[in-house]
């Protein structure tokens, strides 16, 4: 019985000629419009590239503008590259993971296997440096949302990787984050060699993203399944935010709508649908990153714009106020509030415009394109509760 159903089913025409091509893990060889990024990146690690010294850049942009993506293909196009210096390159994301965890990731791709515990985390890194220097390598360490990393254990595995000596001068740092919040965390040396390397991937504009999809779809859709309309509107839905990786999603999950319906094309419609189904902003693993307070604040923006198109910053801090009391919490200055604000903006959660019109020319207009402000504010709510345990 079941082997008529895979029979039946998996006779049907796709849409699709390779789904995976799509996935998140996909890495292209091509990543169109960041040519000039990724040129930028190279003279950035210039000095590394022609001899081996040490380089620290910084890459910033929103979510989905090839943060990511561009890192990873620089450092693999990079290995093999250097001038009168061995390069090797390891990608890590810091999200979840302890300094320890990821020193012991980072030697264990020259020692695998090399045991759990035994070590400390100074010997770890020790350990790591005397294997580069004993092999002649120079090391690309790619630290990808390195914001969490500093945030929640503090800098001190940055300074160990920068500091003087051996260690700094055989290990070169690519740290990627959405934004600058971090850096507050920073001494001021270490923060001012950020700011001096900095690259800020800007969102991606509409044409930008038709380009993109199109050379996506060459590896995914089989001819003729994906028509330029149904791309147009996927590239337009997802320019509110520049944003590649909703595009992509947009894409897979259309396609598989157009395929459960025995569509033999991709139809606006499917896209519409998709995106109905789509609020990437609304991730749990997005929104669980939040503080409370930040928690509280995007629950009063949600509660406000339930009732109106959008709040200027006055309301949105009289319907914070409301929401901290009702859960026993007390207010933050408003210059806190603002930066809560600002994060929610960062994550691409809320838009925040100025209004400058406004006589005393500090307010600013909130909105929410993402998503209805009712799935949001169920969303918040969950999320609050379950931390109330
Ligand atoms: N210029 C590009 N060309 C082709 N694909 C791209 C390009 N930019 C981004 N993408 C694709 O879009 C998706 C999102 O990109 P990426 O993961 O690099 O974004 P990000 O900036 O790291 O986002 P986040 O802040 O959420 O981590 C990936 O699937 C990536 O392959
Ligand atoms: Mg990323």
């Amino acid at each position: 019985m079941f082997g008529e159903i895979f029979d039946r089913e998996l006779r049907r025409g796709s849409v699709f000629l390779d789904p995976s091509k799509l996935s998140p893990d996909y890495l292209p060889e091509r990543l169109p419009c960041r040519e000039e990024e990724f040129g930028r990146l190279v003279s950035l690690f210039r000095p590394m590239l022609e001899g081996g010294m040490p380089c620290r850049v910084l890459i910033t942009g929103r979510v989905g503008v090839g943060k990511t993506a561009l890192s990873r293909r620089f450092g693999l196009e990079a290995e093999g590259r250097g001038k009168g210096v061995r390069l090797s390159h390891l990608y890590l994301n810091c999200r979840g993971r302890t300094p320890y965890s990821l020193l012991l990731e980072a030697v264990r791709k020259f020692l695998p296997g090399w045991p759990e515990r035994g070590v400390g985390r100074g010997e770890l890194l020790s350990l790591l440096v005397e294997h580069l220097r004993h092999h002649g390598l120079h090391l690309l360490l790619i630290l990808d949302e390195v914001d969490y990393l500093v945030l929640r254990h503090g800098p001190d595995l940055l300074y160990s990787l920068s500091r003087t000596g051996e260690t700094a001068s055989r290990i070169s740092l690519l740290s990627i984050s959405r934004d600058r919040r971090f850096l507050a965390e920073l001494d001021e040396p270490t923060r001012a060699t950020f700011l001096g390397h900095h690259l800020e991937l800007p969102p991606y504009t509409r044409e930008q993203l038709e380009e993109i999809l199109r050379a996506r779809r060459e590896e995914a859709f089989r001819r003729g399944a994906l028509p330029d309309e149904s791309l147009a509107l996927a590239a337009e839905m997802a320019s509110r935010r520049g944003d590649a990786r909703m595009g992509i999603e947009l894409l897979l999950r259309a396609g598989m709508l157009a395929d459960a319906r025995g569509s033999r094309t991709v139809l606006p419609e499917h896209l519409r649908e998709a995106r109905a189904s789509l609020y990437p902003e609304l991730r749990r693993e997005v929104l669980s990153e939040l503080s409370p307070h930040e928690l509280l604040l995007l629950l009063a923006a949600a509660r406000g714009l339930r009732k109106a198109g959008s709040l200027t910053t006055g309301e949105l801090r009289r319907a914070y106020e409301v929401v901290c009391e009702e859960h026993g919490e007390k207010p933050r200055h408003h210059s806190v509030m603002l930066e809560h604000l600002r994060r929610l903006e960062a994550l691409g959660i809320l838009e925040v415009e100025p209004l400058s019109l406004h006589p005393r020319g500090q307010t600013q207009r909130i909105s929410l394109e993402v998503a209805p402000a009712g799935e949001l504010e169920k969303e918040v709510e969950r999320l609050l509760s379950e931390r109330r345990g």
